[in-house]
């Protein structure tokens, strides 16, 4: 099969891959009694495998609940994973006790959700941009305080708020000084769950630009985790689709956004309002999902997705779809995906969940709205957008 040439950068397959998960597992145990016995146990994550490679950006999606932050806490151990392997750069971490990792913690990184409990209200900016080269014993060249000012410059903040507190910044601002901390000792893999969720709407954007800058100044690698399409589909070369505790779509953004193959995510993408003006006016329709993720105590059997999907046949609810490449780079586990060959031709009869699975609302974009009024005038103007809940939300 002939590849495209492509002008710019190195097909993705072709760059150094920096960090390299294989069956990753957590299961958090339930304990009961005197004796705290285990009776059961949380499958966050139950078996995913993905590669990040150097200089790219991994976006990872899906509803709250699927096990992304426990990803995210796995590969940067700050959690040690039950099963599966973790390389970084070769080396197998996945069990690597603290003071083994201790040097790791310069390279790797994490951003958090929520800006206002990952700051310590009682420090200063100062003391907290500066934490990093304490931990790592690093004296920088000029020394810490002249290096963090220039940190804070980087992200947009003034070399004047050194020696104030977290409680004097906004949202946005706070978040700036988390990755300004992250940030401080230029770490190679840079993970960040969903870094602007708890955000204003109004300055998400101009947060993740400024991860996006400061990725190309800094030589960053990043998995940047959100439940929400709309806030990574600008900056991610590839993306990675979670659904209770698997993964269950992995391609290029272009891919998964033109053609994708697993009908969740195929959902989590009608869900995604449609920027493009050149489309205002076009009537879409709405997949949206009924009812929550299942509980990872006790997942379905089978494909874990077939309680909520339309397309879900009986093989779905026996046998597990196993993740494979349907196309060039383009992974999906599904017995019937769209946009590629049926894996299960023979299997057409639908379960009786499937025909409830899911609601399809018509959408009609502002543009319509407008044509509607110009040709009825007097009549009662329409909501520009359906009722809907919003199927990606937490
Ligand atoms: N420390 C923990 N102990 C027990 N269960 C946990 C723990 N952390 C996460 N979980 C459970 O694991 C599942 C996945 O959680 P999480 O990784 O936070 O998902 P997401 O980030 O996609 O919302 C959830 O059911 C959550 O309640
Ligand atoms: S068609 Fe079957 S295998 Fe594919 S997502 Fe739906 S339930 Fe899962
Ligand atoms: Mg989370």
């Amino acid at each position: 099969m002939t590849i495209p040439a492509q002008a710019k950068p190195a097909p993705a397959s072709e760059r150094d891959v920096l960090l390299k998960v294989d069956g990753l597992v957590k299961h958090f145990p339930i304990k009961k009694g005197l004796l705290q016995r285990q009776v059961a146990a949380v499958q966050a994550v139950d078996g995913i495998s993905f590669d990040v490679r150097s200089g790219e950006t991994l976006g990872v999606v899906g509803e709250s609940g699927c096990g992304k932050s426990t990803m995210g806490r796995l590969i940067t151990r700050l959690l040690e994973p039950t099963g599966g392997r973790v390389e970084f750069e070769g080396t197998d971490i996945t069990h690597l006790g603290t003071a083994k990792m201790r040097p790791l913690r310069r390279d790797v990184q994490m951003i958090f959700q929520d800006p206002y409990s990952s700051l310590n209200p009682r420090h200063t900016i100062g003391t907290i941009v500066g934490a990093p080269f304490k931990l790592q014993g690093v004296n920088p060249e000029g020394g810490i305080k002249k290096t963090v000012q220039g940190m804070l410059e980087r992200v947009g903040l003034s070399p004047e708020h050194y020696n104030r507190y977290p409680h004097e910044f906004s949202g946005g601002q706070r978040q700036r000084i988390g990755i300004a901390r992250a940030l401080a000792l230029q770490p190679k893999l840079v993970v960040a769950d969903e870094p602007v969720s708890a955000l204003d709407v109004s300055i998400q954007a101009q947060v993740v630009n400024l991860l996006d800058d400061l990725q190309d100044e800094l030589g960053l690698t990043y998995v940047i985790i959100a439940h929400d399409l709309s806030v990574i589909r600008h900056v991610s070369d590839r993306i990675a689709v979670m659904y209770l505790g698997k993964i269950v779509e992995l391609a290029d953004r272009k891919d998964l956004y033109t053609k994708p193959m697993h009908p969740y995510t195929k959902a989590l993408l009608s869900a995604v309002p449609v920027p493009d003006p050149k489309r205002r006016g076009v009537k879409s329709e709405r997949i949206l999902l009924r009812g929550d993720v299942p509980s990872p105590i006790d997942p379905p059997k089978g494909c874990r997705f077939h309680t909520r999907c339309w397309k879900a046949t009986e093989i779905c609810a026996v046998k597990e779809p196993p993740f494979v490449a349907l196309e060039t780079a383009h992974q999906v586990a599904c017995h019937h995906p769209e946009n590629a060959p049926d894996q299960a031709p023979e299997d057409t009869k639908l379960l009786s969940v499937a025909r409830e699975a899911i609601d399809v609302v018509s959408v009609t974009t502002a543009a319509d709205v407008a044509d509607a009024e110009s040709a009825d005038e007097g009549a009662p103007a329409k909501e520009p957008e359906a009722e809907t809940t919003d199927a990606t939300k937490d």
